[in-house]
């Protein structure tokens, strides 16, 4: 029996997928990525420059993000002043006032002129590390502190490029609390609600290291703007947060190993590290693994876990979505014990963190 082979994608499913991508825009503040978006789905419709790089697309195109694909390589044109005309719309770059029909003009000759291009870039997954998790993991790191009265060590499953490997080295505002050195390079604010999850001071972190199945390596040529792209060009705060965080990593360099999420736990708890509580994080990162990855991760903590003793405690501190319709939850479990708790629910790119208690 052969399996199910998927068809690929014609032009009809392709602009339902871009038109939810819309929808989605203009409902969470994004309307200058929206009305993009608009420029994309008609040049597809009209049979434009766009239409034989994607149309059919070999794929799912909702399921391949195909909208923050063309979205992110125009994005990554302006960035990188490739675009002509069209940078004159994108805020920051020129900030012209709308103008649908010159945008559509500038958006057809921009690509005309770099085909090659758009046409590698709409291969790539979409990838982001978002900066602002951070102000959500870092009560969580802090509680671990607490409660272990350990120096912290960091394994960080699916780190992207690593900026949220380098949390204490963030300061942090919420509201009029701020939490770090004022000599930060980057202040990353967050709304707080709920009781105030009591932290003073960051706690001490000894050796962080992450992995992912395709590390960013922001050392390669574009690759800050490659990563900057697909944060949409009108979120002006997240894009400044980012660049600083970049620049961080660029001299910082965090410790980044190319592999799968469950392999590499596996081999890094294998043995306690004594006088540290070594701390499993992730955000956003677990509905990206396959089943497979998943019990192997679990049963790797797990595992781990009934090796750990107060003097190598072992903490598992994730920040994920468990269902689409469900907000990202903060959650904690920390061995000898490892009873799961949720400590917190959050804003998916960390705008908001609602402490529910440790
Ligand atoms: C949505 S991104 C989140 C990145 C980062 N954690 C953040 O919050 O900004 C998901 C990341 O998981 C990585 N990933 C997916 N499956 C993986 C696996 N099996 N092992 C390691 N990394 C994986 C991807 O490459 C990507 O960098």
């Amino acid at each position: 029996m052969s399996a199910a082979v998927q068809e690929p994608a014609g032009l009809d499913v392709i602009l339902r997928s871009i038109d939810l991508q819309i929808a989605w825009c203009r409902g969470n503040g994004a309307p200058f990525t929206a009305n993009i978006l608009e420029v994309i789905r008609d040049n597809l419709s009209a049979g434009g420059v766009l239409a034989p790089l994607v149309v059919p697309w070999n794929g799912n195109p909702l399921a391949d993000a195909l909208a923050l694909r063309v979205a992110g390589a125009l994005h990554l044109m302006v960035r990188t002043e490739r675009a002509g005309d069209l940078a004159a719309f994108y805020p920051g770059h020129g900030d012209a006032p709308w103008d649908g029909a010159a945008a559509a003009r500038a958006v057809e000759a921009a690509v005309r002129t770099n085909l090659d291009f758009v046409r590698d870039v709409l291969t790539r997954p979409p990838q982001t590390n978002e900066t602002g998790r951070s102000a959500v993991l870092m009560p969580g790191y802090a509680t671990i502190a607490k409660e272990t009265g350990l120096p912290l060590s960091i394994l960080e499953v699916g780190a992207s490029a690593g900026l949220n490997l380098m949390w204490d080295r963030y300061a942090y505002r919420y509201g009029d609390r701020f939490v770090g050195s004022p000599d930060a390079p980057l202040t990353i604010s967050a709304e707080w609600r709920g009781p105030w999850c009591g932290v003073e001071a960051l706690p001490r972190v000894v050796s962080r290291r992450g992995c992912d199945r395709s590390p960013f390596d922001l050392t390669a040529p574009d690759a800050a703007d490659r990563l900057i792209a697909y944060v949409w060009p009108e979120q002006t705060e997240r894009l400044a947060r980012l660049e600083a965080a970049i620049r961080l990593a660029q001299h910082e360099k965090p410790v980044l190993e190319k592999a799968d999420a469950a392999a590499w736990l596996e081999q890094n708890l294998a043995a306690p590290a004594l006088g540290v509580a070594t701390v499993v994080a992730h955000t956003i990162v677990w509905q990206y693994f396959t089943k497979e990855t998943r019990t192997r991760a679990r049963a790797a903590l797990d595992a781990a876990g009934t090796r750990a003793t107060a003097q190598a405690p072992l903490a598992w501190l994730s920040l994920e979505q468990y269902a689409p319709d469900q907000l990202p939850e903060l959650r904690l479990a920390v061995w000898p014990g490892g009873e799961i708790r949720t400590i917190a629910r959050a804003h998916p790119h960390g705008a908001w963190i609602e402490w529910l208690g440790a």
